[in-house]
């Protein structure tokens, strides 16, 4: 409330929208409810311009000097760079749902922002309505963040769930979160772990101040069976679909692995779409963070969040720590991976790295398939036979 009121002294905003899909149309609705701002232009295809505020001309946005803030949902890389790069040069502010185009571009974006003295806001590209960049952010004033991980895809933590509860096959699973709105509009990225690779650059840059690499470990779901989540279960562990990043200062290294979880851990009960994300510091300890990680509504609320910061005056620094090294060593663990010649059909390797792991994962793929392969506990799975 405190935040309303103070808006009110800044009065109705104009904004811009770029993009009309799932979480473009519940913004536009959060917006049109709202008495504080005012949606002036909707960019959407040329096909699809229905009403006078829409435009399939980006060039009327840019040229619009009423328009302090651009909305952008349209998702993937090109044309939204451009629009982006384009609006912040010009002196607009930035609100962005779109994790690809922030992970892949977030030095040019940020230099952009420099240049036209503007400002960019990038909640609403990870965990949808969970405030984590908000968390990243006030965490890091105060001590280094050494750790953070999350469950950061919605659509696979339904899937897992409809998989491990109710017995579904993968491809009903699927098409179930895809009926509802979560996955991407190529569930890929969801399953093999593209989504949240990039929510995991996003969080080393906010939580390191880390520039990452444009490859590291990455895994997905798109190789679990129902075998594998019913062997894991057998262990009492659950499959997640976990973003990793640590630091010990000067190296830093991430992430993203089909983990097998323990019921100490905050993953393990995470119900349908939600996210779980999680940071560690020295004094303050482990923090966590759920809600609804993926939907309409739920990221509507995040970029609504950063249309107020935005008008509030507030802003975000996204600076790199140049001293910072990437370092793969840094994440060694214990793995199980699928193995038709072992007894009982897994088999155990511990002490591997992310990379050696996957590697071995890829040398054994089934039918272009890696094999499937899972982090798991130190000294989990202790009866199963070593790497043969
Ligand atoms: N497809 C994404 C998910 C949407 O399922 O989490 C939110 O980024």
């Amino acid at each position: 409330m405190e935040t309303l009121r103070t808006l009110e002294t800044v009065g109705k905003q104009k904004l811009a929208l770029l993009g009309m899909g799932t979480v473009g149309s519940a913004v536009a609705a959060m917006i049109d409810q709202s008495t504080l701002a005012e949606l002036t232009h909707v960019f959407r295809r040329a096909n699809k311009v229905l009403d006078a505020r829409d435009t399939s001309d980006f060039s009327t946005i840019l040229h619009d000097a009423s328009v302090m803030t651009v909305i952008e949902t349209l998702g993937g890389d090109q044309p939204a760079k451009d629009f982006l790069v384009q609006a912040l040069k010009s002196g607009k502010n930035v609100v962005t749902s779109n994790k690809t185009v922030v992970a892949r571009n977030f030095d040019l974006l940020v230099r952009a922002a420099n240049e036209g003295g503007s400002r960019l806001f990038i909640e609403a590209t990870c965990g949808g309505a969970v405030p984590w960049i908000n968390a990243l952010m006030r965490a890091r004033r105060l001590e280094p963040i050494s750790q953070f991980s999350g469950v950061m895809n919605g659509t696979t933590n339904f899937m897992i769930e409809q998989m491990r509860t109710n017995g579904c096959s993968f491809d009903s699973a699927l098409r179930q979160a895809q009926e509802r709105g979560y996955a991407e509009a190529d569930p890929t990225a969801d399953i093999d772990g593209i989504d949240t690779a990039a929510k995991v650059v996003i969080s080393a840059r906010v939580a390191f101040r880390a520039r990452t690499p444009t490859v590291f470990p990455r895994s997905g779901i798109r190789a679990l069976t129902r075998e594998d989540v019913d062997m894991l279960a057998s262990y009492g562990l659950v499959p997640r679909l976990v973003g990793t990043g640590v630091t010990d200062g000067q190296r830093f290294a991430v992430a993203v692995e089909l983990s097998a979880v323990g019921a100490e851990s905050p993953f393990a009960t995470l119900p349908d779409n939600l996210n779980t994300l999680v940071l560690v510091q020295p004094h303050s300890g482990m923090l966590a963070f759920t809600g609804q990680g993926a939907g309409g509504k739920p990221t509507a609320s995040a970029v609504m969040h950063d249309v107020l910061d935005a008008a509030l005056g507030e802003s975000s620094e996204y600076e790199v720590n140049e001293h910072l090294r990437y370092d793969p060593s840094l994440l060694i663990g214990d793995y199980v991976f699928r193995s038709p010649q072992a007894p009982g059909g897994y088999e155990v390797e511990r002490d591997m790295s992310a990379e050696d792991a996957l590697r071995h994962a890829f040398e054994r793929s089934e039918g272009g398939l890696p094999a499937f392969i899972s982090a798991i506990p130190k000294g989990a799975l202790g009866d199963l036979p070593g790497r043969c």
